[in-house]
């Protein structure tokens, strides 16, 4: 009988372990599969980290490959494809490399510039320091008020006389028509009186004299004793020659303070007729030579 019951306890003992063997693999079993559900391990979590960079690593990799690639197509050098892009750059360039892109100053060469007697001719010539006539350009002449003018220049100063004396004002001509190899004599003459830079002033060279044009005329009052000489600007004479000349087709070719761009000193006696055009000069406030757009100043 007690066999019977050691044998019975030994057996219970025997279930009980084999239960607890059982249970523990159950659990070990469960925390295993829940580990690698959820493997929270700083190494398991850095493992998972470095695998993401390195997808991250693909992505940037294939992002930078693009990148470049795009900016190696913007690269493609193409006149056109330069042109439409980079103006900026472009104005750059022209700063840096001025020299291409900024015409070189002209030659003095250049001048003067001599007129075919066609283009001496058309009564707004534009005659001066840079600009001159053919030695063998002369006009069509008539006489009036004792010297020689081109005929429409005569009819007009005729009618300016007129009325300058009905206004009470008795205007003479001193000078006109010089034709080229008068205009020799004359600044020759100049030249060995006052000397070649003064004579400059108020002498034109041969062919650069507007009174080889027919066009112009050197006016006084009579018995103003201010002939040729710039006190004729103050008297009446000379105040109606400018207030009015412009009516006729005339105006002061040379006025004050313009010798930087006429070339020449005030001439307030020197007139220049060029006909309808006269008003619209005078009212500009500019010299022939500005309101024609044409190069002026000295020689060269
Ligand atoms: N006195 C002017 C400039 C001439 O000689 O034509
Ligand atoms: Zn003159």
């Amino acid at each position: 009988m007690n066999a019977q019951k050691y044998y019975q306890g030994f057996k219970m003992a025997l279930f009980f372990m084999a239960g607890v063997v059982v249970c523990t693999d159950a659990l070990q079993y469960i925390a295993h599969a829940r580990a690698e559900v959820e493997d929270t391990t700083p190494r398991a979590v850095l493992a998972a980290n470095e695998e993401s960079m390195d997808d991250d690593k693909d992505e940037d990799t294939e992002f930078e490959a693009g990148k470049y690639a795009s900016f190696e197509k913007d690269l493609e050098v193409g006149p056109e494809k330069e042109e439409e892009k980079q103006p900026a750059v472009q104005q750059k360039r022209q700063v840096q490399q001025p020299a291409q892109t900024t015409p070189p100053p002209p030659s003095t060469s250049q001048w003067p510039v001599t007129y075919s007697n066609a283009q001496a001719a058309s009564l707004t010539v534009v005659v001066n320091k840079k600009h001159r006539l053919s030695s063998s350009y002369t006009p069509p002449l008539v006489s009036v008020q004792g010297g020689y003018l081109r005929p429409e220049a005569a009819s007009a100063l005729n009618q300016l006389f007129a009325d300058a004396s009905k206004a009470g004002v008795s205007l003479k001509i001193i000078s006109s028509f010089r034709s080229y190899s008068t205009q020799v004599a004359t600044y020759n003459r100049w030249v060995a009186r006052s000397g070649q830079a003064q004579a400059d002033t108020f002498s034109a060279r041969p062919g650069h004299s507007e009174h080889q044009t027919g066009l112009a005329v050197d006016v006084g009052g009579v018995g103003s004793g201010c002939d040729l000489s710039t006190c004729f600007g103050n008297t009446p004479a000379g105040q109606w020659v400018a207030a009015n000349a412009h009516r006729y087709g005339f105006f002061v070719r040379y006025p004050a303070g313009m010798q930087g761009i006429t070339g020449y000193q005030y001439e307030p006696w020197h007139l220049r007729y060029v006909g309808s055009a006269a008003a619209a000069i005078v009212g500009s406030g500019l010299t022939m030579d500005q309101y024609y757009g044409v190069a002026a100043g000295g020689y060269q």
